[in-house]
């Protein structure tokens, strides 16, 4: 089966690479890094925007410029990427690992509430697979919230787009995500000093206004160049057809693949119901469907249509964490998906509707059925 084709450039991509090229200043000071900071900053419907070289740099500038450090404990969701963990290690201070909800994959709000101790500074909440989590109930808890938005470019709570609910938001622009330079991050936020906080720490301690070989804090340089920006300015262009195009297909592939006996897809809540469609996630019951997970998985995969039996281990597993450091609260669902989840990546939503039910035939073929 043919799909599209991820990452995706083209003519636009290249005229504005060329456009940095002929000129004579490639780095992350460009206009159109600059360019790009407000652009994807008023999009998420947010004050200020921080490009940066990954979204990994921007959840660490983010939890830096907040405050958060040694004797600080932050509360993650036990799946995710990686750096939504290791952000809190690398600024000095202690993830604490709290459980998801089976249906919807998000930070399960009543656990994390629960899990609030003296030390507790703020909370990440990941808009996992694209949908957001639950804004309202986790804001309640009454932490300082950072979004980890980096599968949710254009997603919406309650009609509010994601990077306008925490404190600060961080995107990732990485090869996989739906708007892509490679590698690159954002940070959004309201807050003009705790963005201009990250700013001075991710551009060498500098400060607006305060010249170059002028350096007011211990930084770094996490700036991102004008190389990227070009890229992402063309890919930015593209997004709200592509998030609409994989909207459609989505519903085509829920519907067409209704009845599929043992097949779970993500639950969204109506709060959440626009989003990217970054991943398409489920979970499999192989007793109803009569495969295992992994079976369903590997015999998707041979007929045409990448699917990852999500991660191997939940964040606490991982060696890093084993050894500790971290703050593990149970987590029965986050264990149980570990066994029976699996998700396909947002290109099987980027063909026609014909090439979506293809896919659609494929997972029922997978499922045995
Ligand atoms: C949830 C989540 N957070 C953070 C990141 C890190 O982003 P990056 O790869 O741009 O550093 C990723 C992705 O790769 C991710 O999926």
């Amino acid at each position: 089966m043919s799909l599209s084709k991820w990452p995706a450039g083209g003519e636009r991509e290249l005229a504005l690479l060329r456009e940095v090229i002929e000129g004579e200043h490639w780095g992350g000071h460009h206009p159109m890094v600059g360019r790009l900071e407000r652009e994807f900053a008023a999009f998420c419907g947010c004050a200020y925007g921080l490009a940066a070289c990954n979204g990994t740099v921007t959840l660490e500038m983010a939890l830096e410029a907040l405050g958060v450090g040694a004797g600080d404990e932050v509360i993650v969701p036990a799946i995710s990427f990686i750096s939504t963990a290791t952000a809190v290690s690398r600024v000095g201070a202690t993830p604490v690992f709290v459980d998801i909800e089976g249906d919807t994959f998000q930070l399960d709000p009543q656990r994390a509430a629960a899990a609030i101790s003296k030390r507790t500074r703020a909370m990440i909440a990941v808009h996992f697979g694209g949908p957001m989590a639950d804004m309202d109930r986790l804001k309640s808890a009454g932490l300082a919230l950072v979004e980890d938005a980096a599968h949710a470019h254009g997603s919406e709570w309650n009609g509010r787009r994601a990077g306008s609910w925490g404190v600060a938001a961080s995107f990732s622009f990485q090869n996989s995500k739906v708007m892509t330079a490679g590698e690159g991050g954002m940070l959004t936020s309201n807050d003009e000093e705790l963005l201009a906080r990250a700013r001075t720490v991710g551009d060498q301690g500098r400060v607006a206004g305060g010249g170059w070989f002028f350096h007011h804090e211990i930084g770094t340089n996490y700036r991102m160049s004008a190389l990227q920006a070009a890229v992402l300015l063309a890919q930015f262009e593209k997004l709200p057809e592509q998030n609409c195009r994989r909207a459609r297909n989505a519903r085509i592939l829920q519907e067409e693949t209704q009845g599929v006996k043992g097949l779970c897809w993500q639950e969204v809540p109506p709060a959440a119901r626009v989003h990217t469609n970054y991943l398409s996630l489920g979970r499999i019951d192989s007793a109803a469907m009569g495969r295992t997970r992994d079976d369903f998985q590997r015999a998707l995969t041979g007929l045409g249509i990448p699917c990852t039996a999500f991660y191997p281990h939940t964040l606490y597993n991982n060696p890093v964490y084993r050894r500790g450091g971290c703050r593990v609260e149970p987590c029965p669902v986050s264990e149980a998906c570990i066994l029976d989840a699996f998700w396909l990546p947002h290109r099987v939503l980027l063909g026609s509707g014909e090439e979506t039910r293809a896919a659609a035939a494929a997972i029922w073929q997978a499922a045995g059925q």
